[in-house]
């Protein structure tokens, strides 16, 4: 970045940008989100020229919301990148693309089958929109030594048949694929039993924009799979500035009818700001195109870095393979998860978080027993040779002495997959109602909430997904699991200073 910016008039604090400013001067290394990696991914000179393009609605710009021209022409190519029927712009992440795909595909009072894994964006348009959620159990573990690279199982298509079945009023699925740790639902064959129920398959691909440019590569992208839509965050893997997101409609959905087009016109002004940051979109647009020539070179280049670094790994650690013979692809190798290989050691990886913060590399997340990176497809080689020269300088830890720490650890993981995925859906009151019908709220201790309802999602964060829905009970396990994880360094939206907000 420009160094020679002016630094702040210190009487006169600028305490947001300050502190951003610093950020960007500290040279720090990135291993998360967004994929521009600073800018470094774009052409140069455009980073230094974003407010030169931050206008309105003017002759030449056209109108994001009501797209007639050179917006529209940029949606257009999205849809041919993308294999889509009709892609959007939106400059309000997937959070406002998921709004928009509900209130299509759903509508005000639908039914909706979805996993407890769900991101809270899913949870707060349901409720927003009135939507009744119906529970999808997900059963499809990896095999047992992958198992333990993410936190949660991916959906079936035995799963999707069995919980359709059980709710035969529900005639639109969601699933997330890939999930934060890179896994994959069974995309192909669920859309077969969706559509052969004459159901509307969604998929919330928020982590998955990069797919559709390796194909074969990276596991099939929602549209190849045969989803009838999905949303994307261009910012989470692509060079998309923060906030820039797709809504793709598949051409299946939309030449069978289940889907409209035209629809989109009336919902997005509903959901969007009637004034849409222009350099967003253009970050889409500019990202689309410098995928569609130069993705699959980047995508296998960051591949072959990672085979580099998992080869070189200190020996107690491991990560997984980019693939593993014919095996199809049931996550996303570009998602970078690390953990320790001998389960008595995970008790050391939130050390390795602080160490690797220490030595100046912020990672995407650490959870309870491993830590989360997103290599930009436009990572250097000079980046990967630090981040493996910094995991070979964390002391390799004891498996003695961390054994208990670790199953401690793993015993509550395996509460939290029982949170996630084990446990029905039942409201005292619906989220909707929960979250914002008039009423009286209280404030209360977190250990004195038990029998109460919440009034808000309860959602470690990241991964972002909600332990407690809104209008769902707080029973006693679910308020001690919370204190457990709180005690071990999780932070969860929904708790403020150990206090949550309940139905009085
Ligand atoms: C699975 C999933 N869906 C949706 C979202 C919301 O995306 P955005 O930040 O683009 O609004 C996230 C954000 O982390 C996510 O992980």
């Amino acid at each position: 970045m420009d160094t020679n910016l002016p630094e702040p008039a210190e009487q006169l604090p600028t305490p947001l940008l300050s502190a951003l400013l610093k950020h960007a001067r500290s040279g720090r290394q990135r291993w998360h989100m967004p994929g521009h990696l600073g800018g470094l991914a774009w052409p140069a000179g455009l980073a230094e020229n974003l407010a030169a393009i931050d206008v309105t609605e003017l002759p030449g710009t056209d109108d994001l919301n009501h797209p007639a021209g050179v917006a529209q022409q940029a949606m257009e190519l999205a849809a041919a990148a993308f294999g889509a029927g009709h892609s959007r712009l939106l400059t309000g992440g997937s959070t406002l693309g998921l709004q928009v795909l509900l209130a299509l595909a759903v509508g005000r009072g639908g039914s909706l089958l979805v996993s407890r894994t769900c991101h809270q964006a899913v949870v707060h348009a349901a409720a927003l929109l009135d939507i009744q959620l119906c529970l999808l159990t997900q059963t499809g573990e990896l095999p047992p030594d992958l198992s333990r690279f993410s936190l949660f199982p991916q959906a079936t298509a035995a799963d999707v048949i069995r919980d359709l079945e059980r709710h035969p009023r529900c005639r639109t699925v969601l699933l997330t694929s890939p999930d934060y740790y890179g896994s994959c639902a069974e995309l192909a064959a669920i859309a077969e039993a969706v559509h052969a129920r004459g159901a509307c398959l969604l998929v919330d691909e928020a982590h998955g924009a990069h797919l559709a440019f390796a194909p074969g590569v990276l596991p099939a992208a929602a549209l190849a799979a045969g989803a009838d839509a999905c949303v994307q965050s261009g910012h989470k893997t692509l060079p998309v500035l923060t906030g820039g997101a797709w809504l793709h409609l598949g051409r299946e959905a939309l030449a069978s009818g289940r889907l409209d087009a035209a629809a989109l016109t009336r919902l997005i002004p509903v959901f969007q700001t009637s004034s849409p940051s222009f350099p967003i979109a253009a970050s889409l647009d500019l990202a689309r195109q410098l995928m569609a020539l130069t993705g699959s070179r980047q995508i296998r280049l960051q591949l072959e870095h990672l085979e580099w670094l998992r080869q070189s790994l200190p020996d107690w650690l491991a990560c997984l393979p980019s693939r593993r013979g014919a095996e199809p692809l049931a996550r996303d190798p570009l998602r970078l998860v690390l953990t320790a290989r001998d389960s008595r050691q995970v008790a050391a990886m939130p050390a390795l978080a602080r160490h690797l913060s220490a030595d100046g590399i912020d990672i995407e997340f650490a959870d309870l027993t491993r830590l989360v990176l997103i290599p930009s497809l436009w990572q250097s080689s000079a980046n990967w040779q630090l981040l493996s020269d910094s995991l070979h300088r964390f002391p390799v830890p004891s498996a003695g002495g961390l054994a208990d720490a670790s199953s401690q650890l793993q015993e509550l993981e395996t509460r939290w997959l029982r949170q996630l995925d084990k446990t029905g859906l039942s409201f005292r009151v619906s989220p909707g109602d929960a979250l914002l019908a008039p009423g009286v709220r209280a404030s209360c201790r977190l250990e004195t909430a038990a029998g109460r309802a919440a009034a808000q999602a309860l959602v470690p964060y990241p991964p972002g997904i909600p332990l407690v829905w809104p209008g769902e009970v707080l029973t006693p396990d679910r308020v001690d699991f919370l204190r457990r994880l709180l005690d071990n360094n999780i932070s969860i939206n929904g708790i403020d200073a150990g206090n949550v907000q309940v139905l009085a």
